[in-house]
């Protein structure tokens, strides 16, 4: 990463009103976020149930962002298609959930998607080292998944710089998206050990103040150049 690298915001609406979805995306698009991260729990992969690719769907009109679809599923190749229809842009896989996760990254680009990798925070950057020239995205858990507002899990840093680093040796392009406990505390550091994608739940939608005055915050925490307006 160079040192102005533009560093992306993608709320994530897993903590917002969910009786008006829509509202809340329309919300953050207009205070300027990159991407709408939408957070898919089937209550088996991780303990906690959401939605489906018929929110995709009815978010999509809500907003022309890119939608950044993170599948907590067991066995996400066999949703593919439904979320490519329903509008995704990246699908993100867990690498723990998938058994040929080669396969499923090639399915999910023969769809037309951008395709992201996830791995939770017992897993090592090893786990995917053969398929990163292949990704368009990967995700470094910085909570076990399944919930908002958990405390950030520190080695998740060292585990950005390692990703970071061999990312630029093997010259993939790879964005590299931190989902989990980031906040006005967390955000720099997490920038600083290489994510150039910062999710962020709990601490945009929250009901202290506007989608507009979280999101300036967390800018302000990152240094307000090396964020896109
Ligand atoms: C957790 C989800 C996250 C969650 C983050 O399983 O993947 O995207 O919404 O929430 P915060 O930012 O509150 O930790
Ligand atoms: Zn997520």
């Amino acid at each position: 990463m160079t040192p102005s690298t533009a560093i992306k915001l993608a709320p994530s609406i897993l903590s917002a009103d969910f009786a008006r979805l829509g509202e809340a995306v329309a919300e953050a698009t207009r205070a300027g976020a990159d991407y709408i991260h939408v957070d898919v729990m089937d209550g088996r992969y991780v303990p906690n149930l959401t939605f489906g690719a018929p929110m995709v769907k009815a978010l999509r009109p809500w907003t022309s962002l890119p939608l950044d679809v993170h599948l907590m599923i067991v066995e996400p190749e066999r949703s593919i298609k439904q979320f490519a229809e329903a509008g995704a842009n990246i699908l993100t896989v867990h690498a723990e959930a998938c058994v040929h996760l080669h396969r499923v990254v090639h399915q999910i680009k023969e769809a037309g998607l951008r395709a992201g990798v996830a791995i939770n925070p017992a897993t090592p950057v090893a786990a995917i080292e053969e398929v990163l020239p292949d990704l368009d995205l990967v995700l470094v858990m910085s909570v076990n998944p399944g919930f908002p507002a958990q405390e950030f899990i520190s080695s998740a840093l060292d585990k950005l710089h390692r990703l970071r680093r061999r990312l630029d040796v093997l010259g993939a392009q790879a964005e590299v998206e931190v989902d989990g406990g980031i906040n006005e505390a967390t955000a720099a550091e997490a920038v600083r050990a290489g994510a150039t994608v910062l999710v962020a739940g709990s601490a945009v939608f929250n009901q202290r103040e506007s989608v507009r005055e979280a999101m300036e915050r967390l800018r302000n925490a990152v240094g307000p150049a090396k964020l896109s307006p």
